[in-house]
């Protein structure tokens, strides 16, 4: 049942094209062919090569929580908001709290925090291809163990509820459901998924599930060229009706796609590593992969409704909060680019029904209009405007000028034609936007004052009619991955500092009136950051990578505690 015919037109992985003719005649123009059977082992052997594997390879079952790692940091760290500061940890500002229903959770993506990428018949990912051939990732660094979780989701999940964490946020890996993508279903990555959300229910946690976090299944890349072909709407709607019918009554809340901005903009994908099957130009194959990402969401949202699921269901936008560096009419102009060109490329068609004027001036010679019926099937498959909402950054049109940016497509801004940066002009003393977060994580600063600006300017501009999730925020704390005493790593001040204040401003936004239902922190857990390896941590936990031990960090504390104090429920 693990064979697949494929076509290699080929390439192997890293070599230049392999011809292997089986036919009797071929022209100069067109590559040679063959068809072979191929296992999902072949797709690992010939793609991606040797993996490793954790020591500890069998599920494990909790044991109880040191009670000594539950014991907070003195309060005197981070004291509680005005009017309480002057008596640490006992104030609370009666002025504020979260509305009855908002929820908290911790998230965590599966290529980052599973492992065992080659156990229970799980086929090779993009990111398998990714990291261990064609990306330069930080010390070599690969998802092969991660911090191992698809053993240790148990004792992960028993940790959160011990913190009162109400949601765990996590992705599925759709090459361990569809090991080639689409085709054979691989049981085995089912029953694991099964024990995972049930796993969560029987400690009280929300299962909430993002469909798609970014691994592509490898075959579909090699196949058809992934998501700049339109063959991935139907293979993403299929693998994802396995998902809604399996577990539709088990899941809270449902996100199609995670930030689609970002996987699309990994097209195109580096040359001579995948087989080449688009012809379509570099610079249009993320709006491509952007169009294709939204009939799929919409599809399934569809679908989901039709299988009577209740649960929302939501895509996971993302950027920061978008400030004119300068008050010229340029800088304001390049702001309202950078908005049509991150969030509104999806939230346009989501919430207003089409992708904004701005970036339609661009894609309207390539991509074709929607339908009148692909408008109405989009136009509204989002429940919530969910967003991973980290920082801010400062915007400003190109050095040449917009317009001149706009008749240039050699220019490497086009065609967004806008650029941005995280400090003021020298002029006014060249400032940064907020504190730096480590050195491998440059876009990110804490900007936490600007959150309640940013929730009303998607609230008004978007008007979700089911309100706003933020579904990650997160911070880096500067050089943690080079500190070698665990009580150095669990204190971790900057990110402490980030989460005291982006509550506080959830709060404020609250308290002025943005509707915000819930929100999930990024991460459960140190874990694999793409390309920066495990040189940066985003965790709420320490993991010892040796030992896969985890430990609570201060940041983690405060976080629970601000929601324990300020949640009505
Ligand atoms: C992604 C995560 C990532 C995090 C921090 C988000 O863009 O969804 O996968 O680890 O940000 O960079």
């Amino acid at each position: 049942m693990r064979y697949l015919i494929l076509c290699l037109g080929l390439l192997v992985a890293g070599n230049a094209a392999t011809a292997v003719s089986n036919t009797a005649s071929s022209t100069a123009s067109a590559p040679l062919t063959t068809t072979l059977n191929i296992t999902v082992e072949d797709l690992w052997n010939i793609y991606i090569g040797p993996v490793q594997s954790a020591s500890i390879n069998t599920t494990v079952e909790p044991t109880p929580i040191p009670s000594a790692q539950l014991i907070p940091p003195p309060q005197l760290y981070y004291p509680s908001y005005l009017p309480g500061a002057q008596i640490p940890g006992l104030g609370r500002n009666e002025s504020w709290s979260f509305p009855k229903g908002f929820w908290w959770g911790v998230s965590g993506a599966s290529y980052q925090v599973e492992g065992a990428v080659k156990v229970d018949g799980r086929g090779p990912s993009l990111w398998d291809a990714f990291t261990h051939r064609a990306m330069s990732v930080a010390d070599n660094q690969t998802g092969d163990v991660a911090i191992n979780e698809y053993y240790l989701y148990k004792q992960d999940i028993q940790r959160i509820a011990a913190m009162g964490v109400q949601a765990y946020s996590f992705s599925i890996s759709w090459s361990r459901i569809f090991p080639f993508g689409n085709g054979p279903i691989n049981e085995a990555g089912l029953q694991h998924y099964d024990d995972v959300i049930n796993t969560c229910l029987e400690y009280g946690i929300q299962p909430q599930v993002t469909i798609y976090h970014w691994d592509l299944p490898l075959y579909l890349q090699l196949s058809y060229g992934g998501w700049t072909s339109p063959q991935i709407i139907d293979d993403y709607l299929a693998y994802a009706r396995v998902l809604l019918e399996r577990w539709g009554d088990k899941v809270s809340a449902w996100y199609t796609f995670n930030e689609p901005i970002s996987f699309c903009g990994e097209y195109p994908v580096p040359d001579h590593y995948f087989t080449h099957t688009t012809t379509i130009p570099a610079i249009q194959q993320p709006y491509w992969c952007g169009h294709y990402m939204l009939l799929a969401a919409a599809k399934t949202y569809h679908l989901a409704r039709s299988l009577n699921i209740t649960a929302p269901i939501s895509i996971k936008n993302s950027g920061g909060y978008k400030l004119p560096r300068t008050a010229s009419p340029a800088d304001t102009l390049a702001v309202q680019r950078a908005w049509a060109f991150n969030e509104g490329w999806f939230a346009n068609p989501l919430f207003l029904g089409d992708y904004p004027p701005l970036l339609k001036n661009f894609t309207s010679s390539f991509l074709p209009e929607f339908t009148p019926e692909e408008r109405t099937l989009i136009h509204g498959a989002s429940d919530y405007f969910a967003h991973d909402a980290y920082t801010a950054a400062y915007y400003m049109a190109p050095d040449s000028g917009i317009e001149a940016c706009l008749s240039d497509p050699s220019n490497s801004l086009y065609p967004k034609c806008y650029n941005s940066t995280y400090t003021l002009p020298d002029s006014e003393g060249g400032w940064l936007i907020g504190p730096a977060s480590d050195p491998n994580t440059r876009w990110l600063h804490k900007a936490t004052e600007w959150l309640p600006a940013f929730l009303h300017y998607i609230q008004d501009t978007w008007n979700p009619p089911n309100g706003i999730v933020i579904t990650e925020f997160g911070m880096t704390e500067p050089f943690e991955a080079y500190k070698t005493k665990r009580e150095d790593v669990l204190t971790d001040p900057l990110r402490s500092a980030y989460y005291h204040d982006y509550v506080q401003a959830m709060l404020m936004a609250v308290a002025e009136g943005v509707k915000l239902v819930g929100c999930s922190a990024w991460s459960i857990a140190d874990n694999l950051e793409w390309t920066a390896g495990f040189t940066v941590k985003f965790g709420l936990q320490y993991v010892n990578l040796t030992t896969q031990e985890r430990f609570y960090k201060a940041s983690f504390f405060e976080l629970a505690r601000l929601f324990k104090t300020y949640m009505q429920d």
